[in-house]
């Protein structure tokens, strides 16, 4: 997903170029801490008190030059507008979060306006046209009969929480002006291994292999994740 995102990134500004970016609901701020390595000026906008800590705690360890390219601000994503200028930022990020918020595309629609012209939108998203696929490789069938003819699934947390649609957020998109660039799949081959799993010896084949079916239909349509990328015009 990262090599995804600074592929888009690479597309669209020049190497070495200072972007500044938004991330809303950075949590723990590992997306965040690692565009502000690569240069960036970056901002994590989170709710959560306890991730504000954690993000605050891992940045204090960050040379001077890193911590002094990151702010973090504790404010709900809903609220860009007030905290912040439209238009002032070329990328804004939005990953694993959608899901928690009930009307998405006034949240879309504000983190749109943040974005400078030509600038990048990348949600990362809880695919609904799959949500079958989970409990139905893991041979849970009524779970899998059950995951059809909805958007609404039960998280890892144990939290009942929403999925988006491919075809929904591209016409969402489209309407808020960051029509959608490119799209991936995430978590194809490995959404059933458990967090805790090992890493395994041959991770880097595994990653390959993610890496390409989240590329290449029809595997990137049934991914657990779904990462969209929108471009402002
Ligand atoms: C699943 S975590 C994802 C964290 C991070 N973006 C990542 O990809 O690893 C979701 C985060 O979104 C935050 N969040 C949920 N709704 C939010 C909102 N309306 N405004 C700001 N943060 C929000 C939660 O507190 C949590 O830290």
């Amino acid at each position: 997903m990262a090599r995804q995102l600074d592929e888009q990134i690479a597309g669209r500004y020049p190497v070495g170029q200072r972007l500044r970016v938004l991330d809303v609901g950075m949590g723990q701020g590992t997306q965040a801490l690692r565009l502000a390595r690569l240069g960036h000026q970056v901002t994590g906008l989170e709710q959560d008190a306890t991730m504000i800590a954690a993000a605050r705690e891992a940045l204090s360890g960050e040379p001077e030059g890193i911590r002094d390219r990151m702010r973090i601000i504790e404010g709900d994503g809903r609220d860009t507008g007030v905290h912040f200028l439209p238009g002032s930022f070329d990328v804004v990020l939005c990953h694993g979060v959608l899901m928690y918020v009930e009307e998405p595309d006034a949240l879309l629609a504000g983190l749109a306006r943040m974005l400078a012209p030509g600038g990048l939108l990348s949600l990362l998203v809880r695919n609904a046209d799959a949500l079958a696929m989970r409990p139905g490789v893991s041979g849970d069938w009524q779970g899998a009969l059950g995951a059809f003819d909805t958007v609404s699934y039960r998280n890892r947390l144990g939290l009942d929480v929403r999925a988006d649609r491919l075809a929904t957020l591209t016409d969402a998109l489209a309407g808020i002006g960051a029509p959608l660039q490119a799209w991936y799949g995430v978590r194809v081959f490995t959404d059933t291994a458990p967090d805790t799993a090992e890493i395994p010896d041959d991770v880097e084949d595994l990653l390959a292999a993610e890496e390409r079916a989240g590329r290449t239909d029809p595997y990137r349509q049934v991914a657990a994740l779904l990462h969209l990328c929108g471009v402002r015009g």
